[in-house]
């Protein structure tokens, strides 16, 4: 029998290119969405390259009556939990709109699993939990700190699950934190979308490279890194999505508690190397201009990868030149 899997915010980014891979593998998926940040035409480009169906339910977890609705009307054997606001600058601007958000929505979530018996999450949490004092390569070991609310309620999620598990131990959760994702499905028909104006570099290199944005501002040239630029260990979504089954099938296999795992390629790369690349793939060149460093942050950050490795068998396959070609791809679709 093929297990049933709740992927909450399933429409994003991230989810949808691991609910693309679930299917691939048989999974039943139930995705919950409120499509905050993500365009409900993601539901049928999902099923267009899986030639596969699964569950939609549109609502916003802060409201526990519709959320346990999914609850009581399926069988869930596992949840991957995305869902959440995740712009690090608006996260300064409306700390109580994130706490809020990411905070509540995870504790219904969670006592609805404790409700309904089950027992296996793994929680979608991010490098930034390192914070800006120690060195890289980042080890799950590491002290850890918040640079940001969006930061803090990762933070505090990972703290909050921790305890949960102490106290109720028959929960097994993997808390999954990923360095920087980029790239888009193979296919190039799904990919990241932001609403307005990028934060991150991969989607603002890509609207610079269609000609919706003139030129990208690389902040800083006077890091203390090779080029003088920042350093980061960018991933390729459909690995980081693979990831997320090697992490579902150990919790399935195993009792492990409460464990942290790093999801990155272990190396980094520069804002030049990036550009570069994309350059390549894109066959034109990007206009950029290196300005003042954005505050909040750091020259270099890659993870140690071991653990992944030892404990789940993760290792990233693809390079930085699939990623760039993969968003030139998704940006060829988007502007047809
Ligand atoms: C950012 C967030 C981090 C979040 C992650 C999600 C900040 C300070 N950090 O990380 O909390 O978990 O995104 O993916 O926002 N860059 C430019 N020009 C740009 C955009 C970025 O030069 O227009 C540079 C940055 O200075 C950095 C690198 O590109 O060196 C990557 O930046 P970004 O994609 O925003 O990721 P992070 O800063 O690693």
């Amino acid at each position: 029998m093929s297990k049933t899997v709740l992927v909450t915010g399933g429409a994003g980014f991230i989810g949808s290119h691991t609910v693309v891979e679930l299917l691939e593998r048989n999974y039943k998926v139930i995705i919950v969405d409120n499509f905050s940040n993500s365009k409900e035409s993601v539901i049928d480009r999902i099923k267009q390259i899986t030639y596969k169906d699964f569950l939609l339910y549109k609502l916003n977890m802060l409201d526990k009556v519709a959320f346990s609705k999914v609850f009581i009307e399926n069988k869930i054997d596992s949840v991957i939990h995305f869902a959440g606001l995740k712009a690090v600058g608006e996260s300064v601007e409306k700390p109580l709109l994130y706490y809020r958000n990411n905070i509540d929505m995870t504790l219904n979530l969670i006592e609805l699993m404790e409700e309904f018996e089950i027992n296996n999450l793994v929680f979608s949490s991010s490098a930034t939990v390192y914070g800006v004092d120690n060195k890289p390569p980042f080890r799950e070991d590491m002290s850890l700190s918040a640079t940001s609310p969006y930061g803090a309620t990762k933070l505090m999620i990972e703290r909050m699950l921790n305890d949960i598990q102490n106290a109720y131990p028959e929960f097994n959760i993997a808390l999954l934190r990923y360095f920087n994702p980029v790239g888009a499905h193979k296919s190039g028909i799904i990919g990241e979308d932001p609403e307005g104006i990028p934060n991150n570099l991969m989607p603002y290199i890509a609207q610079v490279g269609s000609g919706v944005r003139q030129r990208l501002s690389v902040f800083g040239g006077d890091y203390e890194t090779d080029d003088g630029t920042g350093v980061r260990d960018y991933i390729h979504v459909m690995d980081l999505a693979i990831g997320h089954i090697l992490a579902l099938e150990k919790l399935q296999n195993e009792k492990i508690g409460c464990r942290a795992y790093n999801l990155g390629a272990g190396k980094g790369f520069s804002v030049l190397e990036v550009i570069k690349s994309y350059e390549k793939a894109l066959g034109k060149e990007i206009s950029y201009e290196i300005v003042e460093r954005r505050s909040g942050d750091i020259a270099k950050m890659f993870a140690d990868v071991s653990k992944a490795k030892e404990e789940l068998g993760f290792e990233t396959k693809k390079t930085l030149d699939n990623m760039c070609q993969d968003v030139v791809k998704w940006q060829n679709f988007t502007k047809r």
